[in-house]
This record gives C-alpha cells, structure tokens and sequence, in this order.
C-alpha cells in the first residue's frame, strides 16, 4: 500500500479545508484514539468538530453500519420505506417531551442542510418572512445558513449578497460584557435590550417567523450564557408568535451532560435541530418540530436525495443505543467537569488565560493578552493547541479571532483519559509561555 505524505497531499488539496489544524494521516480510530499510518496514537479530543460523541469506530456502530452495508445502500426516502429509518424517525419524536408534542422529524445530511430544512418550515408555518438570530452564532455554510452565521467574518465576508431578511441581536457573552468581565451568574450583558431594540428599529416583531439559537455558541468560541437567557427567549417568542429554533448541531445528544442543553434550563423549542453526534461519523442530520408546523409543507416542498440514508440511520439507531445502554450522557458530565476542574486548577495564575468555561464536555479556554482589556490572544491558542499536538492531543480553537482552545472529548473518555489531558494542557500551557 502507498501512502501519501503530507507533502504529497499539499499539491491535491485545498488549503481552506484539508488539514488545517494537523497534518497527521490517520489509519485507523480506537474509542478516543486516532492512530496515524506510522502507528502513532493521539488521544482525539476534537471528535471531528463533536461528531465522534461514542468514540471512533465504536463496535456496535460498526456492525450495524456494516449489517446495513450488506443489506440496502439506498432507499430514497420520497420512494420506499427502510426499516432503519422507520425506527429512526420514529425514535427521534421521543427526544423531545410528550405533552410538548406530537412532534415529527425530517432527515437530511449535514448540519447547515438542516438549519436551512427548519428556517423554510418556520417561513411556511407562520407565513412570516424575517428571522432573527445570535451574534457569534455558526449555522453552516450555505447561502440562507451563511446569513444566519456571525460566529466570524471568514465564514461569510466573501460571499456577499446573502439571503436578506435575517437580523442579528446580542448573545449573552458575559466575559466579553461591556464593563467588565463576568460570570454567567452575574452577568451584565444587555441582550435582551438588544433584541427589543431590533423589534423597535428594524423588524417588527410580527414579521418574524423565528429566533434561532445556540444554547451554547459553539464556533463563536464555546459561549455558555446565563440559565435565565433560553427561558427569557422562549417568553418573547411567545409574546409574539415567533417559533424559536434550537440548533444542538454540536451541543446535541449528550455533549454538554444533558441529551440536549435546551434541558439545562427546561426549555423546549418549537424545531430542534440535529447533526453530528447523531450518527457518530456518518453524515446524518434533521429537523424535529411540532408536528402541525410540517401540515405547511405540500409534498415537494422539501426533500433530497440522499436524506435519511439507510446505513446513516442504521449507524444513527446504534448511536442512540449506545448512548442510552453505555451511560454516555452521565458520563459527559463526569468526565467534562473533571477535566473542567483540572483545567481551572493547572491555568490558575497564567496571565494569558483569561476564562475557562464549559458546559458538560464542551470546553473553552479563552486566551488574551497579557495587557489591555481581554484582548484576543490568538497566537497563544496557537501556540498550545501546537504544544498539545506535540504531546499526542488534538484539540481545536474557536471564537471569533481564534482566541479559543476548545475540548471537545468523546463521551466515552475514561477519567485516566482527561488526567493525561490535563497533564499535556499543564506542559503546553509552560511551554507557550502562557
Ligand atoms: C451549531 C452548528 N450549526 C450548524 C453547523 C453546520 O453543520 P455542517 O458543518 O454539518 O453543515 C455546525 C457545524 O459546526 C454547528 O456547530
């Protein structure tokens, strides 16, 4: 077998998207391990951008991947049933509560097609044009996804004109609250000042189809904001007859301790929206909402070819199994606060590190510099995410200037996992000069 060196791959690739943060060739993914094709093992706490939630190549997803493979590779879903997917769709209107219900769910591939699925049923149901979302916010990369995305400008400054109609109101960011930072416990951000200012200068609130939100921004640099903001949110959008949307994209099935972080706070959203972790690598996403908002839909209205992919589900129905069976959802809020609790015991002190902050097993260290108020200090994220890497821990950044060090760990880590962890962050923290 020939394999290509990073060299090689450096005149096939482009630059935007392949290896970006590595140039590591991976062979195989045991549970929280990627090993390269030199037989290298790095502990894996990126998941993918949170995708790998059950680990890489968890057995039970892969037999069931592979039964499928053998079986159906494709049963598009405008044309015949699967019984993968009839499990499937059937599983997901039980993520959210009954009495909130009936709910129904549609399938499709990635994350941004999804958050683009719920906007077109939140503009059908309410025959309302505008929506409403978060400064910081990431929703995906296509045009309507782009629109809704201010998590930071590369994402989207190019590719003017995008889809109109979409507003922006403030995200609680309380360590980035003018005056001073703080904690979410005292936080002083004016959001909601922000948002009815909006309602007063530039939409009305009853041309607004929809608030959509993270309950944590995730690229916008892991942003936990205060427990009063989802409910608050959810009160206005009563108020005037707006849907709101969650996007769990990346906060999902378990990543921040709870199967969605809407529960945190006891909220439930009007359409949910699913990626990622949902089927543990295969590309798998949806919509779950209110199932009177999907009578807005006449056949045709929304579709795809490949949504609900048979061997995607069968990967997706294991996924929830293993979930539910191996605790995995505990297990995220264990591990994550004590890798929460590491990290806030190996940064004390260091200058450079300005807040520490997660929810569950979503953590953020934000770095700044050493002078000036909280001013971004991307170059030191870079510098310890790259002493991490030497050390066999891959770890991503986040935030808008790329200021963040994000851990995103599989949520089968074991406790022997986050203490290695920790010791590499402690070293890369010294080695960078933090
Ligand atoms: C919250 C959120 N929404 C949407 C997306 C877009 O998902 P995808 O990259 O699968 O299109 C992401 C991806 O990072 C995300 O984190």
């Amino acid at each position: 077998m020939t394999t290509m060196s990073p060299p090689d791959l450096d005149r096939s690739v482009v630059p935007a998207v392949w290896a970006r943060y590595t140039d590591l060739v991976i062979d195989r993914g045991e549970g929280s391990w990627l090993i390269t094709t030199s037989g290298e093992r790095y502990l894996d706490y990126s998941t993918g951008i949170g995708v790998t939630n059950t680990g890489h190549a968890h057995p039970r997803v892969v037999a069931a991947v592979q039964a499928q493979a053998a079986k159906l590779l494709h049963g598009q879903q405008n044309i015949v049933f699967h019984e993968a997917g009839l499990r499937l769709y059937d599983r997901l209107r039980g993520l959210l509560p009954a009495p909130a219900g009936p709910w129904q769910a549609f399938l499709s591939n990635s994350g941004a097609e999804a958050v683009e699925a719920s906007i077109k049923l939140a503009r059908a149901a309410t025959g309302r044009p505008a929506i409403v979302a978060f400064r910081g916010g990431f929703h995906g990369r296509t045009g309507q996804a782009m629109a809704l995305t201010t998590s930071r400008v590369s994402v989207r400054g190019r590719f003017e004109p995008l889809p109109g109609s979409v507003y922006h109101a403030p995200f609680p960011y309380c360590y980035r609250a003018p005056g001073g930072a703080h904690s979410p416990h005292a936080c002083r951000c004016e959001w909601e000042q922000g948002l009815s200012d909006l309602f007063a200068q530039v939409v009305e609130p009853s041309r607004v189809a929809a608030l959509i939100v993270e309950p944590v921004l995730g690229e916008g640099g892991y942003v936990v904001p205060p427990a009063s903001f989802l409910p608050r949110l959810r009160q206005i959008a009563d108020q005037h007859g707006i849907l709101l949307i969650a996007d769990e994209i990346q906060t999902g099935f378990g990543r921040t301790g709870r199967m969605f972080a809407v529960e945190h706070v006891g909220v439930v959203p009007d359409i949910l929206v699913i990626a990622k972790g949902l089927a543990s690598g295969l590309p798998l996403s949806g919509i779950v909402g209110r199932a009177s908002l999907f009578t807005a839909w006449p056949a045709g209205a929304h579709g795809g070819t490949y949504g609900g992919n048979v061997v995607a589900c069968a990967a997706a129905n294991a996924t929830l199994d293993v979930i539910a069976s191996e605790g995995l959802v505990e297990n995220a809020r264990a591990r994550g606060q004590q890798l929460l609790d590491g990290l806030r015991r190996v940064g004390a002190g260091r200058r450079s590190l300005g807040d520490v902050r997660g929810l569950g097993a979503m953590i953020g260290l934000e770095f700044v510099k050493r002078d000036g108020d909280r001013v971004p200090d991307p170059a030191m994220a870079t510098a310890v995410l790259n002493a991490m890497l030497r050390q066999h821990v891959i770890a991503i950044s986040a935030g808008t200037w790329g200021q963040m060090v994000r851990l995103v760990p599989p949520l089968v880590t074991t406790a022997e996992e986050v203490d290695f962890a920790l010791g590499v962050v402690a070293e890369a923290l010294e080695e960078a000069g933090a």
